[in-house]
């Protein structure tokens, strides 16, 4: 049964005589009929059209990127990034751990720079104009360490840790904001062949000794501001015994030791470097099998879970991710920001190094000119790096993409007029119609328009890396048209070592994740409760099994939610079930469509997916942020939103509506009606059935944070801590 579905459906992506040819001959023969009574200038217009269509035609033939593939375990529709026949395992032969990768790429660029930092050169407390102090610095250039330097950090810090009593077996956490020393005590641990326990900063005291004790740390790399929490929370912690924490020019005072935190030893991560530099000794290396990291994620609900990642998965995303990015090289710069504790930075960060690439240091606060913690006057992170490559999670993106059209509409009249049109016409060029501005027109309106908004991100970005959840079609369009930069989007899960699949550079569509990279399997099975199948037409749909070396071991001490959700086929591929729902277009691309977990069925029986009502509301502009809900004791769905509050202001003054607080002009029935109704065109022209659309809505004033907890780092919604946080709300949605 397996063998004939797969070897059906690759005939179906494989044959030159498939659905994409056939759609280009009825759109030549339909030009040829309008041709019947043509003039010569439409025959100087046609010769463009014909031309280009055959263009299209060969480029598209080219652009299947994947290719069904024979597989074992369950049956299924699975298939292989089309460049390679097997998977790849490593970035280059020998490069099988992290330390082996990162030890040949500081030899192989040593001279280079590797890690950049910005020099604090003032910090200062301002009142904001609500009264509350609000920290504003001034930072000056980046000051670079090369691939050399670099090294020898990294092994000065990793005899350090011998030094301090670190011994074989003893696993490593690391708590902290992202920057330079988080990277170096990565590497360093590496060369221990310690495991390396990360934790999301944001995580709150009960998660954090959870994940400590579940894995019995003995040792903690933290910055200063975490350390004070150690050592407050110190009598939880049994396992600990040493603390290394990095310098903040911003705490001063030397830490106080008290309690259970007597019997540790606390260092500055200086004081270690300089410990190994004096007593070097002989790295301890690992295998390919050893675990490199255990990622503690948060999930929807109860306490986190840790991923066993090892070596062997982490150098095989690496080497699958590398084929992703064209042309990386060591002239690539890059913009480092998102928490290291997330996969998809850790990822990034380990990719673009080992391809050469420079990586400077910034954070979410400070990152342009205009972010909340920059003094006026002062460079924000991008302007000052000037990336060429940046990553970023979908929320950050939507909000870079609210804040231009924020500036457009402010500034209406002409300066509108005149963005609109160049952006409808870049439009029309990505997306092939052969009007669209190309050449000197793109020329023009790039240096006119779209220049001041590339500047923004430091005016040559080259790639954005959008991974964590599915970013909006809209978005991704704005962000091809205004920044002239692909978007590579990427889909996986930290079970997965982040990418799966990373769309093509070249494919200017949206929407879609791409095809798998090389070195992992895509399957998917049929999910028959949701009515997604694989032998669906047009296309295979069914949930999404990934499988193949970036498949990680598992959850840490849970072997039950392992079992779950891992399998081990015949042929020894680990599969990995992501509860996804997908489908494969044609040329071999994946597009997420639903979430097993999100669909609901409402009183009549219609099914709600949720997440995909919810991406497609956040195409209002009045919208920061949403969670629809539903269930099946109701026929209609509801919605809580977190409303955008300039726009909302901003209608509310041309409507006229007077209000005291925020707060309270989010509680007026009149706000309500205007967000619902904006929401209501906006599902409309999303194509949704009339039941999907949300009925009712509460607006709230107060805005969604990785600390209140209602989402993750990585901004996704967690629908149950906000269906608990506002479970009132819900009920009185229903009266
Ligand atoms: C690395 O450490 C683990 C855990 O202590 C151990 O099982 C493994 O054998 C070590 N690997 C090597 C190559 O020594
Ligand atoms: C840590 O683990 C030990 C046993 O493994 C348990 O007794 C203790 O309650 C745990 N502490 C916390 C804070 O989870």
């Amino acid at each position: 049964m397996a063998t004939a579905d797969t070897q059906s459906s690759a005939s179906s992506l494989e044959s030159p005589g498939g659905a994409l040819p056939l759609l280009d001959v009825s759109n030549t023969s339909k030009e040829n009929s309008a041709g019947g009574t043509m003039t010569p200038i439409v025959v100087s217009i046609l010769i463009p059209v014909i031309l280009s269509l055959a263009l299209r035609r060969r480029g598209e033939k080219k652009k299947n990127a994947a290719v069904t593939v024979d597989v074992g375990g369950e049956p299924g529709y699975t298939v292989r990034n089309h460049r390679y026949l097997s998977l790849l395992e490593t970035p280059w032969e020998g490069a099988n751990t992290i330390s082996a990768l990162f030890e040949d790429t500081c030899k192989n660029y040593s001279p280079h720079p590797l890690l950049g930092t910005r020099e604090l050169i003032q910090r200062e407390t301002i009142k904001s104009p609500d009264g509350r102090p609000l920290e504003k610095v001034t930072l000056g250039k980046f000051t670079w360490q090369t691939f050399g330097e670099v090294f020898e950090r990294v092994q000065h810090f990793s005899s350090g840790l011998v030094s301090l009593g670190l011994k074989k077996g003893e696993k490593v956490a690391i708590f902290a904001e992202t920057r330079a020393e988080w990277f170096i005590a990565l590497q360093a641990c590496s060369r221990r062949n310690a495991t390396v326990v990360t934790i999301y900063a944001s995580l709150g005291d009960e998660s954090l000794a959870h994940s400590l004790n579940e894995t019995e740390v003995t040792t903690v790399i933290c910055d200063r501001k975490q350390l004070n929490k150690l050592l407050d929370m110190s009598a939880q912690l049994e396992t600990v015994k040493r603390v290394v924490y990095m310098s903040d020019s911003a705490i001063k005072s030397e830490p106080v030791l008290s309690g259970a935190s007597s019997s540790w030893t606390v260092e500055p991560f200086a004081k270690v470097e300089s410990l190994g530099k004096e007593s070097p000794v002989e790295p301890d290396l690992p295998s390919p099998s050893d675990v490199a990291v255990i990622m503690y994620t948060s999930g929807s609900t109860g306490l986190p879970k840790g991923v066993m990642m090892t070596h062997g998965n982490l150098v095989a995303t690496v080497a699958g991710v590398t084929t992703a990015i064209p042309n990386l090289s060591p002239k690539d710069i890059y913009l480092a920001y998102l928490p290291l504790a997330h996969v998809l930075e850790l990822v990034a960060e380990i990719t673009l190094s080992a391809g050469g690439a420079s990586i400077g240091y910034g954070t979410p606060l400070t990152l342009t000119d205009t972010s909340n913690k920059i003094k006026k006057g002062t460079k924000g992170d991008a302007s000052e790096l000037q990336p060429s490559l940046i990553a970023a999670v979908p929320a950050i993106l939507d909000r870079v993409r609210d804040g231009v059209r924020k500036q457009v509409d402010s500034a209406g009249g002409l300066k509108k007029q005149m963005f609109e049109l160049a952006y409808n016409r870049r439009v029309a060029a990505i997306e092939g119609r052969w009007f669209g501005a190309v050449g000197p027109e793109k020329f023009l309106w790039d240096k006119l328009v779209f220049g001041k908004v590339r500047a923004v991100l430091g005016g040559r970005v080259r790639g954005v890396l959008s991974g964590g959840a599915p970013l909006s079609r809209d978005t991704q369009r704005f962000m091809n048209v205004c920044f002239g930069a692909p978007v590579g989007q990427g889909y996986g899960l930290t079970e997965t070592c982040a990418a799966a699949t990373f769309s093509e550079w070249t494919d200017p569509s949206v929407g879609r994740v791409g095809p798998p990279i090389p070195s992992t399997y895509i399957k998917l099975i049929d999910w028959d409760e949701g009515g997604y199948r694989t032998s669906d037409t047009p296309m295979p749909r069914g949930e999404i099994v990934l499988g193949g070396p970036c498949v990680t071991l598992g959850y840490f001490k849970n072997q039950a939610k392992t079992d779950e959700v891992y399998k081990v086929d015949e042929r020894g591929i680990r599969w990995f079930y992501t509860g996804d729902i997908g489908r494969f277009h044609p040329d071999g691309c994946l597009e997420i469509i639903d979430r097993k977990k999100d669909i609901v069925k409402l009183q009549h029986g219609e099914y709600v997916s949720l997440g995909k009502v919810e991406s497609v509301m956040m195409g209002s502009h009045y919208l920061d942020n949403c969670m629809v809900h539903a269930d099946p004791f109701h026929a209609y769905a509801v919605a809580i939103i977190v409303p955008n509050q300039p726009s909302l202001e901003s209608w509310a003054k041309q409507a006229g509506i007077t209000f005291d607080t925020y707060e309270d002009l989010c509680g007026k029935k009149e706000a309500e009606q205007e967000v619902l109704s904006d929401i209501g065109k906006v599902c409309k022209k999303g194509k949704l059935e009339k039941f999907e659309i949300p009925a009712k809505v509460k607006l709230l004033s107060e805005p969604w944070t990785p600390e209140t907890g209602l989402v993750t780092a990585a901004l996704k919604i967690k629908r149950e801590a906000i269906r608990k946080a506002f479970a009132e709300d819900l009920k009185k949605l229903y009266l």
